[in-house]
């Protein structure tokens, strides 16, 4: 079985609000998806260790707000990889009150539903639950944020608790990358640089010594390494390949080139709190 083959499916990305009493929680949802039109019906499937698994549980009640593309990564990251067990989730986030008493984003999202919930159905991990559509209203005409956006141009990664988490997202990279610092090129393990008979695998490590850069002829000592780095505190994945545009970090920058007052874009700890992935 091919893990990849899931990502080709395609999905929006939501906030998933509920309350309990006075207490207003949400969270980052990829599944929101209408099941029927007459009445309108909506599904969701939240983890069982979510805080807004209980609250939508026993309050009956949720709204989806419709994520626009200009979503920052902060907000995925307080809603995504935080809970609302630690944190008010809702400070400091532009959003009002909808006939359900759920909370509605007003600010970086295109549009919102809200629901009552008619059925429930276990899936393991995860309850799926079935919301008769109540109320819903576009808000503006912004594109709305798709997950595949969200991978491919946001460099998002996507946390253990969400249904779509494939282990080692890493994986279809091989071996670690260089970049030559001076002309861009890239050493790719899995390529090699057979003109100078480097076979593909072998990795830059055991390059020769005197090897150059095919592109500029610059020395090993000019390459540095492309691979992913792990933040220890939240465990957001920085992605050369991705770079972080919304810090106007560009795609393509090494972990190594990144300035050093740089920040994880998802709990704000600094540069030195991440470790190479392996
Ligand atoms: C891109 C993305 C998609 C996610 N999709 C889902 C989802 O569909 N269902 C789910 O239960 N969790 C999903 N999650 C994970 C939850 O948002 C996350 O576990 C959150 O911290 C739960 O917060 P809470 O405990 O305050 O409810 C997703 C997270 C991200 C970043």
């Amino acid at each position: 079985m091919d893990p990849f083959a899931l990502y080709k499916i395609s999905y929006g990305l939501y906030i998933v609000s509920s309350l309990k009493g006075d207490h207003l929680n949400g969270q980052i949802a990829n599944t929101v998806t209408q099941v029927t039109a007459e009445p309108i019906q909506v599904t969701i499937a939240l983890n069982k260790l979510n805080l807004t698994h209980d609250y939508v549980r026993e309050s009956g009640v949720f709204s989806a707000s419709i994520l626009s593309q200009t979503a920052p990564m902060s907000l995925i990251g307080q809603f995504g990889f935080k809970t609302g067990r630690d944190i008010n989730k809702f400070e400091g986030v532009a959003y009002r009150i909808g006939e359900t008493g759920a909370p509605i984003l007003t600010e970086h999202s295109v549009a919102f539903i809200e629901a009552e919930v008619v059925s429930e159905l276990d899936v393991g991990t995860h309850t799926i639950f079935t919301g008769k559509v109540i109320d819903s209203q576009k808000l503006n005409d912004h594109e709305p944020m798709t997950y595949a956006y969200y991978h491919q141009i946001k460099g998002g990664k996507s946390p253990k608790n969400a249904p779509t988490y494939i282990k080692e997202e890493s994986s279809e990279f091989g071996g670690e990358k260089y970049r030559c610092k001076v002309c861009g090129y890239t050493y790719d393990p899995k390529v090699g640089d057979p003109e100078r008979g480097i076979a593909p695998g072998t990795s830059f490590s055991e390059l020769p010594e005197d090897w150059k850069c095919p592109t500029c002829s610059a020395a090993k000592s000019e390459f540095g390494q492309c691979g992913k780095y792990k933040c220890k505190v939240c465990g957001y994945v920085y992605d050369p390949k991705a770079g972080d545009p919304d810090a106007g970090v560009s795609a393509g920058t090494p972990f190594i080139d990144v300035p050093d007052d740089w920040k994880c874009p998802i709990c704000q700890a600094p540069k030195s709190e991440f470790e190479k992935e392996e």
